[in-house]
Formats: C-alpha cells, structure tokens, sequence
C-alpha cells in the first residue's frame, strides 16, 4: 500500500472496506457535528436528568399539529386586505365594492348566512373564498371578512362567533 499511492484499494476486501468508510465517516461527522452544535443551545450540564431528557426531546416530541397551532384567527380586515380588497375595493368585475352601500343593501338583507355560502362556494364572478386555500383562511376568517366589509357599507351584521379554540378543526 505504502509502495504505490497511485492505486489505494487493491482487494474486493480493500474496496469493501473503502465503501464503508466513504459511507459512515461524513454520517459520522454529521452527527458529530449535529451534537456539537446542539451542545451549544445548552446552558447547564449540572442536572443530568433533564439533560437527558432534552436530548430525547425533539426526537419523540413530533408535534404534527405546530403548522396549524401558531395560527392566530386574523381579523376581517386583515383578511379583506390580504384577499378580498383586489376585487372588491374598486367593485372589480361587479363585485360590490367596500363603502358602496347601494351595492351591498339588497346583499345584506339576504342574511349573513347566505352571503357566506356565496363567499364560501363563489358566486358568478365571484371565486370560492375569494381564492384562498381553507388551509390558509377558515371559514370563521372568510365570514369575518364579510362582516368587516358590509358593515363598512352600511351593514350591521354580527361578529360570526370564533369557532371552539384549539380543536384540532383542520381535520376533514
Ligand atoms: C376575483 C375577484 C373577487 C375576490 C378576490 C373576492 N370577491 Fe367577493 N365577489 C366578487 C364578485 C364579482 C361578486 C359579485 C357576485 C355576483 O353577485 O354576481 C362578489 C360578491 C361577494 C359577496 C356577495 C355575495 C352575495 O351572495 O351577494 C360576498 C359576501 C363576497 N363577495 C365576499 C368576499 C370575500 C369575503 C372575499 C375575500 C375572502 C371575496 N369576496 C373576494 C369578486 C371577488
């Protein structure tokens, strides 16, 4: 081997041994590396138990619901702005448009339910939840946004209630 530096592997047992390596030395490194980097975050090593206990964490800790738990309901504006203003702050393509209460009278007096199966389903022109994603804007925040904009226009439509908090509701 130390003869020839041109030609390390000169056995089916030296190739063997070279694949192995080539294969676990970077895992090795990576989890070395992996540690280390962790150990940092960590202030105290005096109490083994937790010690031990936070090095199992975020392993047995998958929380599936995080990507749905930090979601705060956001507010009829916030969600009139976000999705439903392109169309119909200017009243594009017959929306009715926020402010125009001649336009949004005879559509309020068919009740709020009514007006949020047409936001929900869409109306003509009108897309289901104004395009959004349910994943992205629930049905609470679709009729939340109605209610900010009819009463913006001359409505007096109720608040919707706030759906039961932290039930996993993003299940179908
Ligand atoms: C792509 C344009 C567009 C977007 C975005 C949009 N709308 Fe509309 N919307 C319309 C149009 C057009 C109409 C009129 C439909 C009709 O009556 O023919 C309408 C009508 C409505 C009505 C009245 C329905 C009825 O039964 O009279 C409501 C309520 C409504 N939209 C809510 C929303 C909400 C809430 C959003 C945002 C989440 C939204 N819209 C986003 C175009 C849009």
């Amino acid at each position: 081997m130390s003869e020839d530096h041109g030609n390390l592997i000169k056995s089916p047992k030296q190739l063997i041994l070279m694949v192995f390596a080539s294969f676990f030395v970077p895992l090795i490194i990576i989890l070395l590396l992996m540690v280390y980097a962790d150990s940092g975050s960590k202030k105290s090593a005096g109490n083994e138990h937790s010690e031990a206990t936070t090095l199992i964490k975020p392993v047995a800790n998958l929380n599936f619901k995080d990507a749905s738990a930090p979601k705060v309901n956001k507010s009829g504006e916030e969600i009139y702005k976000a999705v439903c203003s392109s169309c119909h702050a200017a009243g594009v393509a017959g929306a009715p448009a926020v402010g125009n209460v001649a336009a949004w009278t005879p559509r309020i007096s068919k009740g709020y339910e009514s007006l949020l199966t047409s936001a929900l389903k869409g109306k003509n022109a009108m897309p289901a939840r104004g395009g959004a994603s349910p994943d992205d804007i629930s049905d609470f925040e679709i009729g939340r946004s109605i209610v900010y904009m009819a009463n913006s226009s001359g409505g007096k439509l109720a608040e919707p209630k706030e759906p039961a908090t932290s039930q996993d509701d993003t299940k179908k």
